[in-house]
Parts: C-alpha cells; structure tokens; sequence
C-alpha cells in the first residue's frame, strides 16, 4: 500500500510542467504552439533562449532524480525504482495539461542518474555522443533509451532492466511523430526551427 504513495508521489512531482512554467514566466509564448510543440528543452531551445532551455532541461532531469532520492531515502529501493517510473509517466502525462505531457527524456536521465549513477552517466553519454554526431536530439534520446535496458543488464543491474524497458518502450511510442520526420529525413538538428 505504501508504494502506491509512493508512486502517486513520484508521478505529482513529474507532472511538473517546467517548460511550459518557465516559458511562460519568461513571456515566451505557449511552448505547445512553438516547433515540435513539446514542453522540453529541445523545444524551449527552438525559442532561441538558451538559459530557458538548460534550465529546462536541469529541473526536469532534476524532479526525476529528486522523485527517487525522497522514495530511497523513506521508502527503499523498489520504492525508489516505482518513483522513478512514476515521475517518468508524470511528465509524459500529467494530469494538469489533459494529459498530453511531453517525451519524458530529461526526466528519464535524471531518474537512471539517480537509481544507479553508472548506469544515468552511461545512457547520458549515448545522448551525448549520438547528439555531437548527428545533432538530432530525438535520435540521441532513441538511442540512450534503446540501450539503457541492455547498459543496466550489462552493469549487473538486472533490478533496473524492467524500469527501463518500460521507459525506452514509452519514449519511441512518444517520439512516434519524429521516428516518421527522422525516416523522411526532415527532423530539425538541435536549436534549428525545422
Ligand atoms: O527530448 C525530446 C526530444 O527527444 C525531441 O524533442 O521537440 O524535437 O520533438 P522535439
């Protein structure tokens, strides 16, 4: 039972629209209406305002890691691992907007950064690696969430394949319109309007 609170927890701290909050404080417009029309980082950057996006992209990173830590600290870990996911399905669908969230990669790497540092160092990597190459944030964050599942297996975090399966099957079914813009070759390189 104690779990459920848990997850209700880690799901209200997720649903925390920081980019939409942000934008809006900054008087940037409704992000929803702005580029791909998601409330992340890479859309905020799409704004042209780069410390609206790198704060974006901390706190949103920042209430994953923050949902597992309280969840660890009072609950334990398979509170921690449920409050990982929550917050995930949080920003993805948070109940504030109708649930139409956004893609959930920010809040993806701050919660594996937090269950299991390696395993969130690694899978930033991946992004990072695959963004210097090919300055596409929706193939970099394809990339690290395909292969967290395999990264937490190889670690000998077997816990942690589940989780992380669950999320690397929701961010492709959420990056669904890029897949198709990535397949026809019209996805905007990072910071480009289209
Ligand atoms: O983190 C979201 C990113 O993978 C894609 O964002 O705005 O290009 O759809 P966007």
């Amino acid at each position: 039972m104690i779990l459920v609170i848990w997850a209700a927890l880690g799901y209200l701290i997720g649903s925390i629209p920081f980019g939409l909050v942000i934008t809006r404080a900054l008087g940037l417009g409704d992000l929803r209406q702005i580029g791909s029309g998601n409330i992340g980082a890479t859309n905020v950057l799409r704004t042209g305002n780069k410390p609206a996006a790198l704060a974006t992209l901390l706190l949103d990173s920042g209430k994953g890691a923050i949902a597992v830590l309280l969840a660890r600290h009072f609950g334990g870990e398979t509170a921690a691992i449920l409050a990982g996911g929550a917050a995930f399905l949080g920003h993805c669908f948070p109940v504030w907007l109708g649930f139409k969230g956004g893609k959930g990669v920010a809040t993806f790497l701050g919660t594996l950064i937090a269950l299991y540092w390696p395993l969130g160092l690694i899978a930033c990597a991946t992004w990072l690696a695959t963004a210097l190459v090919s300055r596409i944030s929706s193939l970099s964050a394809l990339m690290a969430a395909a292969l967290a599942p395999v990264f937490a297996w190889a670690l000998g975090r077997s816990d942690l394949i589940l989780v992380c399966l669950f999320i690397a099957v929701l961010i492709f079914i959420r990056h669904h319109a890029n897949i198709t813009r990535l397949l026809d070759g019209s996805e905007p390189r990072i910071g480009r309007k289209s």
